[in-house]
């Protein structure tokens, strides 16, 4: 099978991945092009709007383009595979507001460029989106960097010219923007659950990528309690070996772009840690903030009656029993 691709030359505003405008008047001619190897006497068909309109050459020229040509073109060569459609766009008007790229997603430069019928003389453009001025120059271009979200929107170009023994005469010309999502709010999520104290646990930080920006490398930090356990780096996992109680807390991770363009943090999620073979909870204010805790306990329902036995009948389990672990060696080999 073979690829054909259709390409614009010579519009005035053209884009790279199918979309072109011209004003009226102009000329624009389109090419076809297959991938593969030579092919005798290969036969082109033209399309326009899915209906056939011409058997020709390699090469299809609009000559002095009138409104009704604006359309989506495709080609065929032989008994190949149809090209994409490629959208041509005649405009009447002075002015014509070109974006780029056609699919904008956050982190990417978005270029405005306001182009103006051939042999008018401009005196400023002015390039805005709601009643914001977002700049005026004579250049007739200008650039928006790492975009988000937000600059979703619809942008403007107005162009004030100078004609002779007349006002100076005022053009513009719309397109709405769309940022799309570089890649989702991530979710952070753990096994196993619940935990119990001994555990390997693995937090996993969730994102997907929007499909045509697959390959944006993309990095993963962790957090307890806003303090970061794991920094920046290239693993969505962060593994905690032989968990202690004091591992528990509130977790976040947060994903960024290698150059930190886009960055997006999860919701906290909560892990408490099970104790093990008991009812009763760990008393807090025990042990010393970093080292290990052991605790010990005593089962109030085996003591002798008549002994020093607490009288609060309701407690069968005063303290948690926890096996007391070296956590400082071993415990990220769990993890492997
Ligand atoms: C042409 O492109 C198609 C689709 O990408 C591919 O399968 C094919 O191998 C290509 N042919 C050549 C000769 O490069
Ligand atoms: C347009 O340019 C002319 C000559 O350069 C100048 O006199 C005039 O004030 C300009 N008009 C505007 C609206 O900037
Ligand atoms: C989105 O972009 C605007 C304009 O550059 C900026 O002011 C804002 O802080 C950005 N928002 C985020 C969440 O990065
Ligand atoms: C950041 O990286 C992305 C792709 O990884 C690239 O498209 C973008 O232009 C870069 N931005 C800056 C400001 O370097
Ligand atoms: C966890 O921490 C995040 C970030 O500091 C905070 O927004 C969230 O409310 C916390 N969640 C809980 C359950 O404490
Ligand atoms: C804990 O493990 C480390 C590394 O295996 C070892 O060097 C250290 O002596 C151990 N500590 C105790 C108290 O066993």
């Amino acid at each position: 099978m073979s690829l054909v691709t259709l390409m614009l030359l010579s519009a005035v505003a053209l884009s790279s991945a199918g979309r072109g405008t011209i004003f009226t008047g102009e000329s624009v001619t389109l090419s076809c092009h297959m991938n593969s190897t030579y092919r005798e006497n290969p036969a082109y068909s033209w399309y326009k709007d899915h209906q056939k309109i011409v058997e020709d050459k390699w090469i299809f020229s609009i000559q002095n383009a009138r409104s009704e040509d604006g359309g989506d073109y495709t080609c065929e060569i032989s008994d190949s595979d149809r090209s994409d459609a490629l959208t041509l766009r005649v405009s009447d008007g002075h002015v014509i507001l070109h974006s780029s790229p056609i699919q904008v997603y956050e982190g990417d430069t978005l270029t405005l460029t306001c182009h103006h019928r051939r042999g008018y003389s401009v005196n400023a453009t002015i390039f805005s989106n709601g009643n914001r001025i977002l700049e005026q120059n004579r250049a007739g271009s200008v650039y928006l960097r790492n975009v988000n979200k937000t600059a979703t929107d619809t942008y403007t170009c107005r162009k004030l010219f100078t004609l002779s023994y007349e006002e100076p005469i005022k053009e513009e010309d719309s397109a709405v923007i769309m940022v799309k999502e570089l890649f989702s709010d991530p979710e952070i999520k753990f096994s196993p659950y619940p935990v119990t104290v001994g555990d390997a646990v693995t937090l996993t930080c969730e994102t997907r990528l929007a499909l045509p920006k697959a390959h944006t490398k993309l990095q993963f930090a962790f957090y307890r309690n806003v303090l970061n356990v794991q920094e920046f780096g290239q693993s969505s996992q962060y593994c905690v070996g032989s968990v202690q109680p004091r591992d528990s807390g509130n977790y976040t991770c947060a994903v960024r772009t290698e150059n930190d363009t886009i960055k997006k943090t999860s919701r906290g999620i909560n892990m408490e840690i099970r104790v093990k073979d008991v009812t009763a909870s760990v008393p807090p204010g025990n042990g010393h903030d970093g080292d290990d805790v052991c605790y010990s306990y005593i089962d109030v329902s085996a003591m002798p009656r008549g002994s020093l036995a607490p009288s609060a009948k309701s407690y069968s389990v005063l303290y948690s029993a926890v096996k007391c672990q070296n956590t400082t060696g071993p415990r990220q080999e769990m993890c492997n």
